[in-house]
């Protein structure tokens, strides 16, 4: 008993030195192995490669059948989970280029597999739904149901993912791994990721790949950073319950109107007076709905807002706290709250984390094949993307990819005038392409576990 505790005691005094020691010794094993994996992306293989797919993808026949596959899915859009004329175009395509599925995967989801059938599995995803948007774009291809728009280039993530499908096909002999086409429903506020995520269709996926096409930049650049690079987002509505009379007798009622402008107001100072001002949240309150006439007090109002941050903890932390505000402004005026915050949905969504490694990989992807000019580095921004369920699982990245050309101003996502030029589809479906050749080449041949990510 004795000696082992003086053992103990000793290994404890000890344990910073041993820490110390095991750590450098990881250190000097993970860059030795970071670095041997990293000369196989030789710009000598992968420069002919990627440019033979660029120029595959941007080939006429190709060309044209990629885009006809978006203007298809433009001129159809479908909302979240709905998307089951979209996820029909693509099995028939998938179908025709001989490229097995499984479906339906979270409702209209599809997940096709090319290639040897063996680890490593390698996603790369492809969101399918729109916005509920009246299209204002005046174009032969524009949208033929009232109301609905492919607004975020949903319908070009599935073209670009289905060109890459092709471009894949015709390689699926030399694949060392398997390579996961996710075709996803419901990525605006459905968290259909995470729905995707549950079934074993994507069960044991190494690492994952997503692209957006993005306005602010030309046709040609794609950019993306390591670490966080879109926020955690969360929504949330507040039914503020009071008494309604006459507005004559204002002693008998119990005001929700006053309530709830007391509740924005005080949910103000959450991020201007509790957050650090080098950390990044947002609170923004959307809608405000109530009453009917101006001269009556109404039973209830309802307010809804989203909330976000760059770190989990904020996120928790925004979000206790706007319960606590809405709740105490309520009482102090005597009225009731229901509060929602959708986590059934389930939101909020994660913060959507690059991962290093596999970053670092997808940029000499792309520096190696559009050249270093056309690799930026993307700032962060505070919009939500369920890609971040994927993130949270396993190393994977998103980029975006520059659609605009300078005959326009580039439009917002989500605008009823968005536009794409379509030039930008083939270099999406070669950087999917390239990025997994390239990420089975590095980590397939039976070597998966010594060359982790
Ligand atoms: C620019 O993009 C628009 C579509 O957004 C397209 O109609 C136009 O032809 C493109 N212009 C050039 C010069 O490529």
């Amino acid at each position: 008993m004795a000696g082992r505790w003086s053992t103990m005691r000793l290994s404890r005094q000890r344990s910073p030195f041993l820490v110390f020691a095991v750590v450098a010794v990881l250190n000097a094993l993970l860059f030795s192995s970071f670095q041997a994996a990293a000369t196989n992306l030789k710009p000598e293989v992968l420069g002919p490669l990627g440019r033979t797919l660029l120029e595959e993808a941007k080939s006429p026949e190709l060309f044209n059948w990629v885009r006809n596959i978006r203007r298809k899915i433009h001129e159809y859009p479908e909302l979240g989970f709905q998307e089951y004329k979209t996820s029909e175009l693509i099995r028939a395509e998938l179908d025709k280029l001989g490229i097995e599925y499984t479906w339906p995967v979270a409702e209209t989801g599809v997940v096709a597999t090319i290639g040897s059938g063996e680890q490593p599995f390698f996603a790369l995803r492809a969101d399918m739904d729109a916005l509920p948007l009246q299209e204002l774009v005046d174009w032969d291809h524009r949208s033929k149901v009232a109301g609905k728009m492919h607004a975020c280039g949903h319908d070009s993530h599935v073209a670009m993912l289905l060109g890459a499908a092709k471009l894949l096909q015709a390689r699926r002999h030399e694949l060392k791994g398997t390579v996961k086409l996710v075709f996803q429903p419901g990525e605006e506020g459905f968290a259909g990721a995470y729905h995707m995520l549950k079934h074993s269709a994507l069960d044991n996926i190494k690492a994952a790949f997503a692209l957006h096409v993005l306005p602010q930049y030309p046709v040609g650049v794609v950019a993306s950073r390591p670490g966080p690079v879109l926020a955690g987002s969360g929504r949330f509505t507040a039914t503020i319950k009071g008494i309604g009379v006459h507005a004559a007798t204002p002693h008998l009622s119990k005001d929700p109107i006053l309530a709830a402008s007391m509740a924005v107001v005080a949910l103000q100072q959450i991020v201007s007076r509790e957050t650090d001002p080098l950390e990044s949240r947002v609170v923004t309150i959307g809608q405000i709905n109530g009453g009917k006439a101006d001269n009556v007090i109404p039973e209830s109002v309802k307010i809804g807002g989203t909330y976000r941050s760059l770190s989990s903890q904020g996120l928790i932390d925004t979000k206790e706290r706007i319960k606590q505000v809405i709740e105490t402004q309520a009482a102090v005026h005597r009225c009731k709250v229901e509060l929602d915050f959708m986590e059934a949905t389930p939101l909020p969504y994660p913060v959507t984390e690059n991962d290093e490694g596999l970053y670092e990989h997808a940029k000499s992807v792309a520096e190696i094949i559009f050249g270093k000019p056309n690799m930026q580095l993307l700032p962060v921004t505070m919009g939500g993307e369920d890609f971040s369920f994927f993130t949270q699982k396993m190393p994977a990245v998103m980029f975006v990819i520059g659609t605009n050309n300078k005959t326009q101003t580039p439009e917002h996502l989500h605008s009823p005038y968005f536009v794409i030029d379509e030039e930008a589809l083939p270099v999406g479906a070669a950087f999917h392409a390239a990025m997994a050749i390239s990420y089975l080449d590095r980590h397939g041949g039976g070597d998966i576990e010594r060359d982790e990510l």
